[in-house]
């Protein structure tokens, strides 16, 4: 089992780290192996819908040549993909829009006339997010959008862990939240548990 996690955060002391954390440290403790990408570190062009990779249906095949080819390795090579991200004008950030974008296409190659497969159908998916707003306002249509991104793209959703942010003057951790994000890797990984 082996989880990897698509930090869109660009602040690495920020609260969706520290939300983050305890996730982390939980699936170190029950030996689940981890990826974890900044995606902010990384150099990821916006699609623009050229279709190139949806010619041969056994690679990734986009004509850039920027960092998502290895993000797209790392991807094939997982069980469970973790989106963690704040919310930014209630959806994720630039950089994980853009990743998305670019693997709802390279991904599934059943675009046009296409009746390809779906390379990556039949992984999971999770979603852990910060935000402003309570999550039922702030989080829900990053999470309303991520499940029907799954559904188009043979994924498995299995859920959302959301906490709230209340402003730069209040400390955004917590035990409870600790809590949660322990609680919500072991929902998703316990299965796999000896
Ligand atoms: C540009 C920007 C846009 C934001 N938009 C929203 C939003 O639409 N809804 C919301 O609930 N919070 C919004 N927030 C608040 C962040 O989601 C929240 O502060 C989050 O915890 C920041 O996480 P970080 O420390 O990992 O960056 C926004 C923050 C920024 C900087």
């Amino acid at each position: 089992m082996k989880a990897c996690i698509l930090m869109g955060s660009p602040r690495k002391k920020g609260n969706t780290n520290a939300l983050l954390e305890p996730f982390i440290e939980e699936l170190a403790q029950h030996q689940v192996e981890h990826d974890l990408i900044w995606l902010y570190d990384k150099r990821i062009e916006p699609c623009i819908a050229c279709r190139v990779c949806q010619k041969d249906w056994k690679i990734f095949g986009c004509r850039y040549n920027d960092d998502v080819q290895e993000i797209f390795d790392t991807i094939i090579a997982c069980d469970v993909i973790v989106l963690a991200t704040p919310i930014y004008s209630w959806y994720c950030t630039p950089p994980m829009k853009a990743l998305l974008d670019r693997l709802v296409y390279g991904m599934n190659k059943y675009y046009g006339d296409n009746q390809g497969p779906a390379l990556w159908a039949g992984k999971q998916l999770a979603i852990i997010t910060t935000c402003g707003y309570r999550p039922e306002k702030g989080a829900d249509l990053f999470a309303e959008g991520v499940k029907r991104y799954c559904k188009h793209s043979q994924l498995q959703y299995l859920g959302m862990l959301a906490e709230r942010d209340l402003g730069y003057q209040s400390i955004f951790m917590d035990a409870e939240k600790a809590q949660h994000s322990c609680f919500f890797a072991q929902e998703l990984f316990k299965h796999t548990w000896r």
